[in-house]
């Protein structure tokens, strides 16, 4: 607890993420880097993402030129770095509280695995009841998760490309009021294994629901092989931190992302 506390401290010093609303260059939004080699999305639909969400969502990932791309390609290679050495895939991500990035957390990181080398990413929408991964990109699928897991569709009829090789989402419709039930059911354990089963190359990432204000996370974690916990600059409470690292004694927690740093 002490040495996640320093490693606070240390990042907030360094100012690694940047604040909400920072300036950026023109002529960089939505610019998505080439990709020598695209992998055939043969059964996922394509629906591309929309620069004007990026753009009002604060997405940088993808734009070489911005500074937090760069710390988010730091991000990716500790990420990759810490979840591949031991062979695993599944990583949720997750916060203490409300509002602290752990959706925009997921997206540029999801986006940033996607833009490097030869890594396919499937981003998967776990806040049933506040689903937002689809809105970050500007899409309006049809089917959701939250379709596959009440019998109306197949996984794959559930899936996404939004245009961005490497990338599939796998997108939540709707708001769910049995989310708990959802997260911790046999059903939602199946489904991790199956995607990891299904796709063995990929990197899964959850947008995950808090951690403190609601009980779906913990009942969600034993699926994952590991954890990421965002904290919000001048938002998390060092009480909140504390109470959650307790949470999650027994999970693999690889790390925090301070993020929104002033
Ligand atoms: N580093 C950042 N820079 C700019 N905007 C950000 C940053 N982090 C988060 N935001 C914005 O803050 C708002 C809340 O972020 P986000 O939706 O990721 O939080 P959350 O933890 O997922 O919330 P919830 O608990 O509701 O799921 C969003 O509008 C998001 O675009
Ligand atoms: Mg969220």
């Amino acid at each position: 607890m002490e040495q996640l506390e320093k490693a606070v401290a240390k990042a907030r010093a360094q100012r690694r993420i940047a604040q909400p609303g920072e300036r950026r260059s023109p002529g960089e939004n939505g610019t998505v880097f080439a990709r020598a080699t695209p992998p055939v999305y043969r059964e996922t639909p394509v629906m591309p993402f929309r620069p004007a969400a990026f753009e009002a969502n604060k997405v940088v990932a993808n734009r070489p030129d911005h500074p937090v791309a760069d710390i988010y390609r730091s991000l990716r290679a500790r990420v990759q770095q810490r979840l591949l050495r031991d062979n695993r895939r599944s990583l949720g991500i997750t916060s203490p509280g409300e509002g602290e990035g752990k959706s925009w957390t997921a997206v540029n990181l999801a986006l940033s695995l996607a833009l490097g080398e030869n890594q396919t990413v499937l981003l998967a929408d776990l806040d049933l009841r506040e689903p937002v991964v689809a809105r970050y990109f500007g899409i309006e699928p049809k089917l959701g998760i939250n379709d596959y897991l009440q019998g109306r569709a197949t996984l794959p009829e559930c899936m996404v490309n939004p245009g961005i090789d490497r990338l599939v989402l796998l997108p939540a419709v709707g708001s769910l009021g049995n989310s708990a039930e959802l997260l911790s059911s046999p059903q939602m354990s199946s489904l991790a294994r199956e995607l990891k089963q299904r796709y063995a190359d990929r990197i899964i990432i959850y947008d995950l629901p808090p951690l403190l204000t609601v009980g779906d996370t913990i009942g969600f974690l034993p699926n994952v092989d590991a954890t990421l916990l965002v904290l919000r600059d001048g938002k998390t409470h060092a009480g909140e931190l504390r109470r959650a690292v307790e949470l999650l004694a027994g999970h693999e927690l690889i790390g925090t992302v301070l993020n929104a740093v002033h």
